[in-house]
């Protein structure tokens, strides 16, 4: 895992911006990312990456979520889109781990209180399939498909233990934006209306 981390950290940082540069040079490439790689279908899904992530971000503003949650929405399934092996992965029956891989591309701009709620998504998922009558119904088709791949829902240790996790509240309230951010009718503005969210919540903010 380490290793394929390493292998998507060095391809999908190249022609990206130090941790040292100035925020807006370092906000301003991950928006162009997110635009350049995120024009595709979202896995089975009737929005595109780029939609689905404007969609979570807007959502969680609209919801009153502070800036690093916000900046998590729009980012948190980067790790789709950075990692060259990711795509088909689901429907050949691997689980890509895009979670993890995601957290560890934005750890070298963001802390914690951006890249944990974006490593746990996906355990905020398996967490409220066990946890909470009725929200397995909620997921979509490729959702239902991913969580098998991903290890079903926690049984009611891995809940507790989950839920005892210092960003387990920010994972779960990003989980409930991105299940929502799926919809083709969805109003957003342009993702350039979150430039200065991102500005603010890197780690080298002043
Ligand atoms: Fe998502």
């Amino acid at each position: 895992m380490s290793n394929a981390g390493e292998r998507t950290h060095s391809h999908a940082a190249a022609g990206m911006p130090d941790e040292d540069e100035s925020p807006s040079a370092i906000a301003d490439a991950l928006l162009s990312q997110l635009e350049a790689l995120g024009g595709s279908r979202y896995g089975g899904e009737a929005v595109s990456q780029l939609d689905h992530a404007l969609q979570c971000a807007t959502l969680a503003r609209s919801a009153g979520a502070e800036d690093a949650l916000i900046a998590a929405a729009l980012l948190h399934d980067i790790g789709h889109l950075v990692n060259p092996k990711d795509e088909g992965a689901a429907a050949a029956g691997i689980d890509a781990a895009h979670e993890t891989i995601g957290a560890t591309y934005l750890s070298r701009w963001f802390g914690p209180a951006v890249t944990a709620p974006v490593a746990q998504h996906v355990a905020a998922k398996r967490y409220l399939c066990q946890a909470e009558p009725g929200y397995f119904q909620t997921l979509s088709e490729e959702s239902v498909r991913s969580l098998a791949l991903q290890g079903g829902p926690f049984t009611a240790e891995e809940a507790e233990a989950f839920l005892a996790g210092p960003h387990a509240k920010a994972a779960l309230a990003l989980r409930r934006w991105d299940e929502a951010a799926k919809d083709p009718a969805m109003e957003t503005p342009p993702l350039r209306d979150f430039e200065a969210v991102i500005e603010r919540t890197l780690r080298t903010a002043p």
